[in-house]
């Protein structure tokens, strides 16, 4: 790339905090390597939409359904947004859909996704929000934590860049180990990624 800033997109489907705390990063100048440019949400009513709209960056919906429920088609809705604003850099923030191989191979390393657990525990299809949190107290693990990797075909399979562990308390619930894993882990190690990444991208 040589020089500049990363653009960078981030793909949302609900709250958006993990959006949020990038932007709060961006603010204070933590991602001096890259910019979000645009937010793509596949539901209409994510609230994530809302927290792009207060930031002033442009937020734009694309949902499946639109796409006469075609993955394809999807995707390719997706792609050519990215293109349109000449993407660099690909952020999963909470989104909640699996992308193809012909999509994670049009931006090989070039797209990151946050996952709240140590990969490669709980994790892969079927382990997405809430239910990860379920499954960790389920099994009775005394530690958990957030992930950030690059993604590829493999749900939740692509290389690892940042990992951070939080405990488990003997009274938590789904819910407030949610919570404390957002605050302690995902929303620190999710802009350092991105900043990580970024850096690499306009340097090379
Ligand atoms: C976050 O905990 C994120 O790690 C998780 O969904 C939540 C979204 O919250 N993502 C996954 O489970 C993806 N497999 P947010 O919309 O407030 O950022």
């Amino acid at each position: 790339m040589g020089g500049g800033k990363a653009r960078i997109a981030v793909l949302v489907s609900g709250g958006g905090t993990n959006l949020q705390a990038l932007i709060d990063a961006q603010s204070r100048g933590e991602i001096p390597h890259g910019e979000i440019v645009l937010v793509i949400a596949n539901k209409a009513d994510a609230y994530a939409l809302t927290r792009a709209e207060t930031a002033g960056i442009p937020g734009v919906v694309i949902t499946k359904k639109a796409c006469g429920g075609d993955q394809e088609a999807f995707e390719d809705a997706i792609i050519a947004q990215l293109e349109a604003c000449e993407i660099d850099l690909v952020v999963l923030a909470g989104f909640m859909a699996i992308l193809s191989k012909r999509f994670t191979d049009t931006y090989p390393k070039r797209i990151l996704n946050v996952h709240p657990s140590l990969i490669p525990s709980f994790c892969g299809e079927g382990f997405y929000g809430l239910r990860v949190h379920e499954a960790a107290l389920a099994k009775g693990v005394k530690v958990t934590g957030a992930t950030v990797h690059y993604v590829n075909e493999i749900p939740d399979g692509g290389e690892i860049i940042l990992q951070k562990a939080v405990n488990i308390r003997p009274d938590d619930t789904p819910e407030s180990l949610q919570k404390r894993v957002m605050r302690l882990a995902e929303w620190k190690i999710l802009p350092r990624a991105v900043e990580l990444v970024s850096a690499e991208l306009v340097n090379r």
